[in-house]
C-alpha cells in the first residue's frame, strides 16, 4: 500500500476524537492516525499531566477523582478546534455535556474491547489508578457496565477484539473520512 506523505503544514480538518474504556487502544491508534492524516496528536491525560506538572496517578492520590474530572473539563474547553486527533481518557465522556462538546468540534469514534482484552492490555501498565485493586478484571467489568451507556451514545464505533492494529486504524480512518465528508 502507498504511504501518504506527511504534509509540511499541519492539516486543518475537523478534530477526530477517540473515546472508550482504558486499554481499547485510543492512544496507540490515535498516534498512528495523526501521523497518517498529518494532524497533531493530543492525549487528554498527557495534556493534564503537563499542565499540572504531575502524573494522573499523583493527581488521583492527592486530589481525588472529581478534581481530575474537572481538569478534563478544562481540556475539553481549551484544546484546539481543528487539525487534531485526540485520545480521550476513558472517563472523560462520563460527565454531562462532554460528548456534545466534543461532537461540536469534530468526529467522535468509540473504540471497544472485551473485559478480558482490556485486562490483558492494562495489566502491564501500573499508571491507571482506578485499576489498582485486588481484582482488576472484576473492576473492569463493573466500570464497563457503568460506562457502557455513555460510550454507546456515540453513533460511530469500532470493536478492536480480533482485529489487527492496522485494521483498526483503517476502520477508524474510513469512518472519519465519511463522517466529515
Ligand atoms: C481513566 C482512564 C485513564 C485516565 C485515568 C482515568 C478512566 O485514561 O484518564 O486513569 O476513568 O477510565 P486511559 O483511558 O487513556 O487509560
Amino acid at each position: 500500500m502507498r504511504r501518504e506523505a506527511i504534509p509540511s503544514t499541519p492539516s486543518r480538518g475537523s478534530n477526530l476524537y477517540l473515546v472508550g474504556f482504558m486499554g481499547t487502544g485510543k492512544s496507540s491508534i490515535g498516534r498512528e492516525l495523526a501521523r497518517s492524516l498529518g494532524y497533531r496528536f493530543l492525549d487528554s491525560d498527557a495534556w493534564i499531566e503537563e499542565r499540572e506538572g504531575r502524573s494522573v496517578r499523583e493527581i488521583f492520590a492527592a486530589e481525588g477523582e472529581e478534581y481530575f474530572r474537572e481538569r478534563e473539563a478544562d481540556f475539553v474547553r481549551e484544546h484546539p478546534r481543528e487539525g487534531c486527533v485526540v485520545a480521550c481518557g476513558g472517563g472523560l465522556v462520563t460527565r454531562p455535556g462532554r460528548l456534545a462538546a466534543l461532537g461540536e468540534k469534530g468526529v467522535v469514534v468509540a473504540l471497544y474491547a472485551s473485559p478480558e482484552t482490556i485486562h490483558q492490555r492494562t495489566s502491564r501498565n501500573r499508571n491507571r489508578p482506578l485499576l489498582q485493586v485486588e481484582n482488576p478484571l472484576a473492576r473492569i467489568r463493573e466500570l464497563l457496565a457503568e460506562r457502557e451507556p455513555y460510550y454507546r451514545e456515540v453513533p460511530l464505533g469500532v470493536s478492536t477484539d480480533g482485529r489487527s492494529f492496522g485494521e483498526v486504524v483503517e476502520a477508524v480512518r474510513r469512518i472519519y473520512r465519511s463522517a466529515r465528508a
